[in-house]
């Protein structure tokens, strides 16, 4: 197993990563055309790329015998979508490929994500996950986040109602 660290000649394949596992994890849940102007407005190449461009912002890719088999986003400083506080670190993507499941691969870029944290200087990391997934709520739980409130997220022209999640780093 490897984890790497994605740079801007990445950009293709962080993109299509991106939206095939988003809508595998949430087409059920999302009309088409909701689902769509999410895709569009969340992964176009242009944006993709100032995104692994970012010194603030780290997107990891972990393949198996170099095949992909996840891949997760985490964000600090003003990179952050919310809070921005300057001792926090978002987790912003976490998604492990089907085949690839509870094999512990979701809980090794968690850790990943953790250590990275700690030597950045954050003293807490912090997410925001859909009430409707509740599956990735139990996840999240068992990988010690404790619920710290709630926020709207746009998806699309539709609002929608997330926990926010965290836990410290020490
Ligand atoms: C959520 C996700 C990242 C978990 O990754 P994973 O590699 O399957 O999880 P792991 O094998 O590392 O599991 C770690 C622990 O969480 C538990 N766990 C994993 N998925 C779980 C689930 N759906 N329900 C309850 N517990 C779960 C495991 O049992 C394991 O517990 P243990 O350490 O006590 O054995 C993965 O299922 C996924 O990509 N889901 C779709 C995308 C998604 O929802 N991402 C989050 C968007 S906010």
């Amino acid at each position: 197993m490897k984890i790497r660290r994605c740079t801007p000649e990445d950009t293709e394949l962080v993109a299509k990563l991106g939206r095939e596992t988003y809508y595998h994890t949430y087409k059920h849940l999302n009309t088409p055309s909701i689902m769509q102007a999410y895709l569009d407005e969340a992964f176009p190449h242009e944006k993709i790329r100032s995104e692994l461009e970012d010194q603030n912002s780290h997107t990891f890719l972990l393949t198996i015998e170099e095949e992909v088999a996840a891949f997760s986003k985490v964000n600090i400083l003003d990179s952050q979508t919310d809070l921005q506080e300057k001792e926090g670190m978002e987790l912003q993507r976490i998604y492990v490929l089907e085949k690839y499941k509870r094999r512990g691969l979701g809980k090794t870029l968690i850790e990943h994500s953790i250590a990275l944290g700690r030597e950045l200087g954050c003293s807490y990391i912090w997410l925001s996950v859909w009430k409707k997934n509740p599956s990735a709520v139990s996840f999240y739980e068992k990988m010690g986040f404790h619920q710290a409130g709630t926020r709207i997220f746009k998806m699309g022209e539709e609002l929608q109602s997330d926990y926010l999640l965290r836990r410290e780093i020490s």
